[in-house]
């Protein structure tokens, strides 16, 4: 067991890493002692698949819960499925004594993470999370949140779980296109903050792509402990926790030129490789450092070109509609070495261009 710690004082929470895990959540439940009854919160695919493991761990130590489901996919990530969730909660009596378990990819822990900060103002939420994208990303930081007709993730709030339990095993059941997903954001932590990850992914890629027990979860515990350094020192993304966007802000561009159909992680995979472009045009990053980020990416199955029927002047209207571009002007995180990033909005059209070639 590896446990890595979010340090934001009163609202530290243990991050808990360990294969078999799902299996011990009624142990590590009862002796955390977080509530009086748990609401699990997940979608009838994850609860079709898991919910009997963790219900048998609960009724092992004669822990009170109840399940609420919702249909899997991002098209539940919305206000309509935050209002019946609270809608029984409330017929189930839940209070602020009680807990709610996220068990589930991203849109799990995003919806329920959100319907615990708003229920009766607030009340207890753990992480189960069960894709490599969570595991390593949503399930850390206490982003939470739900998408509007308008834009992804318009509504939602900053609150912190009380806890995060990790069971990597569960990832065998997982599409490999989403494990994709999830490698795209592990990448990114190598090249955003640390050149030693970076060269373990390279030395381990096979292992990883193979879920090695070992490997994988080595890679879940440096991804979550970069994330947790990061969120501590900056909750709200008001400076650093920006790093975090690099390639997103590209890669958000073609996801939604896209019209969805080219899924999150590779856009990102796309994205970084843009980005890597404009920082080598702007003399920020070496050639050689770039092509070595761009095999990676590569090496890990996930594409690093930008498909040439996206239309780049439609890419280019979302860029300056991103949600986090201020008056227009989108920020870009470009790496200066591997390792390390740097944060501009001083990128002029014609680079833009040039990287979306
Ligand atoms: P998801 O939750 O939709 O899961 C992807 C699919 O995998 C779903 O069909 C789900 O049913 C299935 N699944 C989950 N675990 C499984 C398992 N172990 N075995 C088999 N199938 C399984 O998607 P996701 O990629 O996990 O998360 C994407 C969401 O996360 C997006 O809404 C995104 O905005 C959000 N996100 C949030 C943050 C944050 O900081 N809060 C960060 C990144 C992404
Ligand atoms: N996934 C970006 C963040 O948590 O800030």
């Amino acid at each position: 067991m590896k446990i890595v710690e979010v340090g934001l004082g009163e609202r530290s929470y243990p991050i808990i890493v360990k294969t078999g895990l799902l299996d011990e959540i009624g142990t590590e439940l009862q002796e955390r002692k977080l509530a009086k009854r748990y609401i699990v919160i997940a979608d009838d695919k994850v609860a079709t698949i898991y919910f009997e493991r963790l219900c048998n761990s609960l009724a092992g130590k004669g822990i009170k819960f109840e399940l609420l489901t919702f249909p899997s996919g991002e098209e539940s990530k919305n206000l309509a499925t935050i209002a019946d969730l609270s809608s029984s909660l409330a017929q189930y009596g839940v209070d602020r004594k009680d807990c709610l378990i996220a068990l589930g990819g991203g849109v799990t822990g995003d919806i329920t993470g959100f319907a615990a900060a708003i229920y009766m103002r607030g009340i207890s939420f753990v992480q189960i999370p069960t894709t490599l994208l969570a595991q390593v990303d949503s399930s850390v930081g206490g982003k939470t949140g739900v998408d509007l007709p308008e834009g992804k993730n318009l509504v939602g709030s900053f609150y912190q779980p009380k806890a995060v339990f990790i069971d990597n095993s569960v990832l065998a059941t997982l599409p490999s296109g989403e494990l994709l997903n999830g490698l795209a954001e592990v990448i990114k932590y190598g090249v955003i903050y640390d050149r030693n990850f970076f060269e373990l992914l390279a030395n381990k890629q096979q292992q990883i792509l193979h879920l090695d027990e070992r490997s994988i979860e080595e890679v879940i515990v440096r991804c979550c402990s970069i994330k947790a350094a990061v969120v501590a020192a900056d909750e709200k993304e008001s400076n650093l926790r920006r790093i975090l966007n690099y390639g997103h802000t590209l890669g958000h561009a073609v996801e939604a030129a896209s019209n969805f159909s080219i899924p999150h992680g590779m856009a990102v995979a796309m994205g970084m490789v843009a980005a890597n472009k404009i920082a080598v045009a702007k003399s920020l990053l070496s050639l050689h450092e770039a092509e070595r980020i761009k095999n990676i990416i590569a090496g890990f199955g996930l594409p690093v070109a930008i498909p040439s029927e996206l239309d780049r002047s439609l890419m280019k209207s979302y860029l300056k509609t991103d949600k986090k571009a201020l008056a227009g002007k989108p920020f870009f995180v470009l790496p200066t070495c591997i390792g390390q990033v740097t944060i501009t909005d001083d990128v002029t059209e014609e680079l833009i261009d040039a990287a979306f070639n």
